[in-house]
């Protein structure tokens, strides 16, 4: 049985496509979710599959407790879906190669501290470019630095708010990120 634990902050829609995803296929198992938010959404859509969830404070992920209780699961992945907090070394040096996040842009661009969710697509927007996208990377000590994984470009240059960039890079990431897990998994 293939293991995966799951990061979210916020609402977690990516994480409950995961779960979804995951809970109708055979030999794998979503085997918790952390999250550093007490109110956030996706501790709802969590117990709905289930799912043990493990809500903990900056510094306990910070000072090894998180890491104690990822070893307690073990798992074969890790991942960041729409995790806004910096991960810490210590689990990236316990995990190698087994830590990914996704990140809504294609990357280098947009990418660093302060670059997440909205800030992005104002970004892409601002400097009108044709095109944005999503880009599923390994972790690493450097915000958004780890080596890419998988990238997708959307035509944007149509849309007149940040808002519906956002739509459309988060249907792209509901669309790949399950199955771009999956490949890693067996990979
Ligand atoms: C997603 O668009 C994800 O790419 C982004 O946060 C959103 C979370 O949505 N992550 C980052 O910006 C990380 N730098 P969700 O909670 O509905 O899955």
């Amino acid at each position: 049985m293939k293991k995966i634990v799951l990061f979210a902050s916020g609402g977690g829609s990516n994480a409950e496509q995961i779960m979804q995803y995951f809970d109708e296929k055979q030999g794998y198992t979503v085997a918790g979710v952390f999250t550093n938010n007490k109110t956030a959404g996706v501790i709802e859509r969590a117990k709905n599959y289930d799912i043990p969830v493990f809500i903990f404070k900056r510094e306990e992920l910070n000072e090894g407790k998180v890491l104690q209780s990822i070893n307690q699961i073990a798992p074969d992945i890790i991942v960041l879906a729409g995790f806004l907090l910096k991960f810490p070394s210590d689990i990236i040096a316990a995990y190698p190669h087994k830590v990914i996040n996704i990140h809504p842009a294609l990357l280098p661009k947009y990418g660093g501290k302060g670059m997440y969710g909205m800030h992005v697509h104002r970004a892409v927007l601002e400097n009108k470019d044709k095109k944005s996208g999503i880009t599923i990377h390994y972790v690493n000590d450097n915000y958004d630095e780890g080596n890419i994984i998988y990238q997708h470009a959307v035509a944007v240059e149509e849309c007149l708010s940040a808002e519906e960039v956002a739509l459309k890079v988060l249907a792209l990431e509901h669309e790949h990120f399950p199955r771009v897990i999956e490949e890693i998994l067996n990979g």
